[in-house]
């Protein structure tokens, strides 16, 4: 997505610093190509594998409804949580019917939207859910399809926040209830399960997890068709890591596949639910230097993007790559990267080697495409950014930044 053309950035074919000029800073921006890339990447070997499936975007990850479009504009379908994540879908243009809903706490007036707009599948996490469906499909003369999400008890080795696939989280149903949860659901008539659902955590980096959950998630389906309930829809959630440093190898989507058709029979139908690894590095944030200062030994750039805007390193302590827009032989120094959040929590990157930027400097964060505009806030009454999206050598406005008389 990004390249040096002499000594100035580039995403795809324009100039960030005339990105700058255009949209001031601190902006999100948005290659358009590297979306469609990425999904392609799900797309691809999907195809050549010949079994059956579905990619469905994870829209946590970035709700903005231009880039839903071209994911729309790809077929894709999405995964939600919520009944704002399904409008949004829609408004984006994702046929219904490619809508998949998890979450462990939807309201009877969500799931009431959802069926009302007859989405393809409710993730349920629990018997009481399974039942507030069903009553409301019953009033609504639907019939809900479902699939159980099951916590099939395996360790993603990521950061503790974003796993989810472990006994004692609260997603999912316990993997030792699996059976009673379907013949449980065998008994309501306003429910069709025709599908299981499993999704382990995120930024996960070693595939095996996936097989290990795959294997424990087979032996579900082996003994539901024993007793005459035939799982249709194997949905293996999102959750695939992304290359968050400079050359750091990451799996591919074809070898999440390739681990996961391994196991089961060729008839099973899939349900993929990227997020991060279809948007995450198409996405960074543009952000200058207000302010360089030093206290005892250490050093601070104080740029104009914060917490509110990036929260991902406050609240996991996660890593994102810094680069200069321009190109240029500094000497290096060691440095903060903070915002103007009253808070010492408020920081893009610490004690990172960087070229000696100065006041007036431009910098970018990378791979913030995903979680990043979407879990921002406008906490210290900071307005929400702009965001930008590049096709080409067009750029285009898809969000416009808050004004002062818009904060709430
Ligand atoms: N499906 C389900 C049911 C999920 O809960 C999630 C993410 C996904 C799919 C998409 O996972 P992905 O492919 O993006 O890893 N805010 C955190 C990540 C939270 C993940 C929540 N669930 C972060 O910034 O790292």
């Amino acid at each position: 997505m990004f390249s040096f053309v002499g000594k100035d950035l580039f995403i795809e074919n324009v100039k960030v610093l005339d990105i700058e000029k255009k949209y001031k800073t601190a902006t999100y921006i948005y290659s358009k190509n590297k979306i469609i890339q990425n999904y392609k990447a799900y797309h691809t070997p999907l195809a050549e594998s010949r079994r059956s499936g579905l990619i469905c975007f994870a829209v946590k990850t970035n709700p903005n409804v231009s880039l839903l479009k071209i994911l729309a504009k790809l077929k894709s379908g999405t995964d939600t949580v919520s009944g704002g994540e399904i409008y949004r879908s829609l408004e984006a243009g994702i046929l219904p019917e490619k809508i998949v809903y998890a979450g462990v706490g939807k309201t009877a007036e969500e799931i009431e939207f959802a069926l009302k707009k007859n989405i393809f599948m409710f993730n349920v996490e629990s018997f009481q859910e399974l039942e507030a469906i069903d009553k409301i499909a019953k009033k609504l003369k639907k019939v809900a399809h479902i699939a159980f999400r099951i916590n099939p008890d395996v360790d993603p080795d990521t950061h503790s926040h974003i796993v989810t696939g472990k006994k004692g989280t609260k997603f999912g149903i316990p993997y030792d209830e699996a059976l009673h949860a379907y013949a449980f659901a065998k008994k309501h008539k306003n429910v069709l399960p025709i599908g299981i659902h499993s999704h382990i955590g995120s930024q996960i980096l070693d595939v095996s997890a996936y097989k290990l959950a795959a294997v424990k998630i087979k032996k579900i389906t082996d003994e539901l068709a024993k007793n005459g309930i035939q799982i249709e829809y194997i949905n293996c959630g999102g959750g695939l890591g992304i290359a968050y440093k400079k050359d750091q190898k990451v799996p591919t989507p074809a070898d999440l596949m390739k681990e996961i058709f391994e196991v089961f029979d060729a008839d099973k139908k899939f349900i993929f639910e990227p997020g991060r690894s279809i948007i995450g590095d198409a996405g960074c944030l543009l952000t200058k230097v207000i302010y360089e200062k030093s206290s005892g030994e250490k050093n601070f750039l104080i740029v104009d993007a914060a917490m509110n805007d990036l929260i991902r390193p406050s609240l996991y302590d996660a890593y994102h790559e810094i680069i200069p827009i321009k190109d240029v032989k500094e000497e290096m120094f060691k440095t903060d990267v903070v915002g103007p959040v009253c808070e010492s929590g408020d920081f893009l990157a610490k004690d990172r080697v960087l070229p000696r930027l100065k006041q007036g400097d431009f910098l970018i964060v990378t791979c913030t495409g995903a979680y990043g505009a979407a879990m921002a806030s406008e906490y210290n009454l900071r307005p929400h950014l702009a965001q930008v999206l590049i096709d080409k050598d067009k750029m285009t406005l898809i969000r416009k930044r808050g004004q002062y008389k818009d904060l709430r």
